[in-house]
């Protein structure tokens, strides 16, 4: 069975694609993570995260780069948000991502175009999303928890340029797939949250 699970920053897509792919005991790709390293990559190597070629290069990133903790901070996620506008970086990151959804017993991935660019052809697709303010709200509390000093009117506005950036571009940019269960997590608890993922990834591959 594939999931895939789209949807703008701190909307709490992770949190229910890590929760899904425990229920179900599949592997789970957390595909931001791809672009954050390429992000970082190009940074490191002292290139311009707007410029395609950097950023294509910039694909060929060692693995373990993928656990670098640099990669879950604000500046990697709007680096993030920059290379993945390039048509040539998107397509440099596709095999792998749809080598992951297609492994023998499926697998959960997260992204912003997985149901409709990644995986169409997944068994259910959610497509979550919460009001900005609640957004922020977690955002800034995630970052404090992890001790980084962070100002909640500037994050309140870097998510907003990203949600403008993501879904304005022209290749694959974030909109919810027309067969995509919609959860908005705005007034839900985590725990309830993960239960109306649950039950809309039930109904889905029931109807199928
Ligand atoms: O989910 P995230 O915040 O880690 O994603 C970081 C950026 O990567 C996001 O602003 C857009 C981009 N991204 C994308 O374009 N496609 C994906 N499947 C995942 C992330």
């Amino acid at each position: 069975m594939i999931i895939a699970v789209d949807g703008p920053a701190a909307s709490g897509k992770g949190t229910i694609a890590r929760a899904l792919a425990a229920h179900y005991r599949l592997p789970h790709l957390d595909t931001g993570l791809l672009y954050r390293a390429v992000g970082v990559a190009v940074a490191r190597a002292g290139g311009d995260a707007d410029d395609e070629d950097a950023a294509e290069r910039a694909c060929n990133f060692p693995d373990a780069l993928m656990d670098d903790p640099e990669l879950r901070g604000a500046e990697a996620g709007s680096l993030a948000s920059r290379v993945a506008r390039h048509p040539r970086v998107r397509a440099a990151l596709l095999a792998r991502q749809q080598a992951f959804a297609r492994q023998p017993g499926g697998a959960v991935l997260d992204g912003r175009d997985i149901g409709t660019v990644i995986a169409p052809d997944a068994d259910a697709k959610l497509f979550v999303t919460a009001n900005i303010e609640a957004r922020t709200d977690r955002r800034y509390r995630e970052l404090l928890g992890k001790g980084d000093r962070v100002d909640r009117e500037e994050l309140r506005e870097d998510l907003v340029r990203r949600d403008e950036r993501d879904s304005s571009r022209d290749a694959a940019p974030l909109l919810q797939s027309a067969t995509a269960g919609l959860i908005d997590t705005s007034d839900l608890s985590v725990d309830q949250a993960i239960a109306a993922a649950i039950a809309m990834v039930e109904r889905q591959r029931i109807s199928d």
